[in-house]
């Protein structure tokens, strides 16, 4: 199977929110990692867009008890290999090539979780066998109203709306059908991490949490 419905809905049931992040240094990943699962976010996606994440998914994946680690903005089957060589639990794109789809079938252990903005899109992704899906970007594509319409003829297809979401808008998603988490960059974001902020990444973990 190419994508693991029980692996990959263990990672989207975890808690309501994903946190996106982008972070450099594995000395601040693993605090950054251990305040999102202390304040109760332990799904935690670590993009590829610094040279040093993969080396930050590896010391999230050695070093914090909790914490389930994946890897975002894999963009083909040489960063999807990497980020599984790493210690990722997941991965997730934006989109979907059939070059990153194979991999998910190479690496099927790893489950993709890929991005969809149109109805075609999504179908063309339940054709080859995901049947979660994150929807990206989820604000500008159309936000909660577009989601919604996809509910009923696209039933099989559940989604982590990321990209726009927020703690105010968060209620929007969570309550379709549809949607089984959101992801987002707010609880975590690159000046907070670069400030060890890590009081406030819990804090506002705990606010995302107790979302529902
Ligand atoms: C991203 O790709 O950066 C994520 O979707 C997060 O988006 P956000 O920064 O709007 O939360």
């Amino acid at each position: 199977m190419v994508q693991s419905i029980e692996r990959v809905e263990k990672v989207m049931t975890a808690a309501p929110v994903i946190p996106v992040l982008i972070v450099n240094d594995p000395k601040k990943a693993v605090p950054m990692a251990r305040a999102l699962v202390k304040g109760g976010l332990p799904s935690i996606e670590i993009t590829l867009r610094t040279p040093n994440a993969l080396d930050c998914i590896k010391a999230v994946a050695d070093e914090v008890e909790g914490a389930l680690v994946g890897a975002g903005t894999v963009l083909n089957h040489q960063q999807y290999e990497a980020s599984v060589k790493a210690g990722s639990t997941f991965v997730v794109s934006p989109g979907a090539t059939d070059a990153l789809i194979a991999a998910a079938k190479d690496f099927a252990d790893v489950p993709l979780l890929p991005g969809a903005s149109t109805a075609s899109e999504a179908m063309k992704l339940l054709e080859a066998g995901f049947q979660r899906q994150k929807f990206f970007p989820a604000v500008p594509a159309g936000g909660a109203p577009f989601l919604k319409g996809l509910s009923s003829p696209l039933a099989a297809v559940k989604f982590c709306p990321t990209g726009g979401v927020s703690l105010a808008n968060a209620t929007d998603f969570l309550k379709l059908p549809n949607v089984l988490c959101v992801g987002g960059s707010w609880i975590a974001d690159a000046s907070a991490i670069e400030n060890e902020d890590w009081a406030g990444i819990e804090e506002r973990a705990k606010a995302a949490a107790a979302l529902s």
